[in-house]
This record gives structure tokens, C-alpha cells and sequence, in this order.
């Protein structure tokens, strides 16, 4: 599949998909992430807790770290869904931790799609808006 034959809707619904694979038994949070290369391919991430806690992965992280894990450097967009026990009742936005993450791989104009319904209808911006003045070495 090349990057434009998919839409930020497919990708809204495959964060939704990824997203029934959280293992989130203490916050009942379950958050999902689609993340699409620049060569089209899609790679998603679920939340994965801990009872220790701070081991807890994001979803996004999640979806990067296995895409960089198998040779991707270059991302176009990610799409990102959370709620209560699956229960999607608005936007989740990526954590400051995530923010960061991305900006090492992605670019200021990397998309970033903010799901907002078990439909797939979400709202869009950009890693350049989310995290202004990237920490960088
Ligand atoms: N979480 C994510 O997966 N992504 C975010 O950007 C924010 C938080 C997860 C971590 C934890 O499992 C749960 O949501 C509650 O914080």
C-alpha cells in the first residue's frame, strides 16, 4: 500500500483497532496509535502497564519503537485514539514523553491526527505545533 492511498480516516480507524490491545489494567486507560511511514506502511501500538508503573509504555512509543525496530526512520503521520475502558469521549493527546520521541524521527510538519470518535472523525495538527523549541543535541 503507498502513503496516498491512505487516508487520515483509514489511519483514525486503525489506532481504534490497535487500541483493543491495550493492557492497561490499572489506569483502565486504553490508548491506541497508527503510524504511517513515508513509504505507506502502517505500524500500530497499544498502551502496555505495569504493576511497577513507571515501566508503562504509551501507545504511540509503542508504534515508533517497533517501527524503528524493523528499519523506518522516515514517518508521515500518526493517529491517536484513548478513553476510559475503550470508551472514546474526545481527543488524547501524545504525553511530553511522546512528543519527544517523535521529534527524533519526524519532522515539524508531521501530522498528527487526534481521533475524537469510535467512527474514526478526529482533528489535525502537527508535531511542529504540538512541541515547539524540540530538545535536541
Ligand atoms: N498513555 C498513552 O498510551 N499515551 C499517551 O500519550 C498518554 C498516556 C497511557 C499510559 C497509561 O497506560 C495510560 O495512558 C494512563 O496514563
Amino acid at each position: 500500500m503507498t502513503e496516498n492511498k491512505i487516508t487520515s480516516r483509514e489511519l483514525a480507524l486503525a489506532a481504534i483497532e490497535a487500541m483493543k490491545k491495550s493492557y492497561s489494567p490499572y489506569s483502565n486507560f486504553t490508548v491506541g496509535a497508527a503510524l504511517l511511514t513515508k513509504s505507506g506502511k502502517v505500524y500500530t501500538g497499544a498502551n502496555i502497564e505495569n504493576a511497577s508503573y513507571t515501566p508503562t509504555i504509551c501507545a504511540e512509543r509503542n508504534a515508533i519503537f517497533t517501527a524503528v525496530h524493523n528499519g523506518e526512520r522516515e514517518f508521515s503521520a500518526i493517529a491517536i485514539v484513548g478513553g476510559l475502558k475503550g470508551d472514546i469521549k474526545g481527543i488524547t493527546a501524545p504525553c511530553g514523553v511522546c512528543r519527544q520521541v517523535m521529534s527524533e524521527f519526524c519532522s515539524p510538519d508531521f501530522k498528527v491526527i487526534l481521533v475524537t470518535s469510535s467512527e474514526g472523525e478526529y482533528e489535525e495538527t502537527t508535531l511542529g505545533e504540538l512541541l515547539p523549541y524540540t530538545f535536541k543535541l
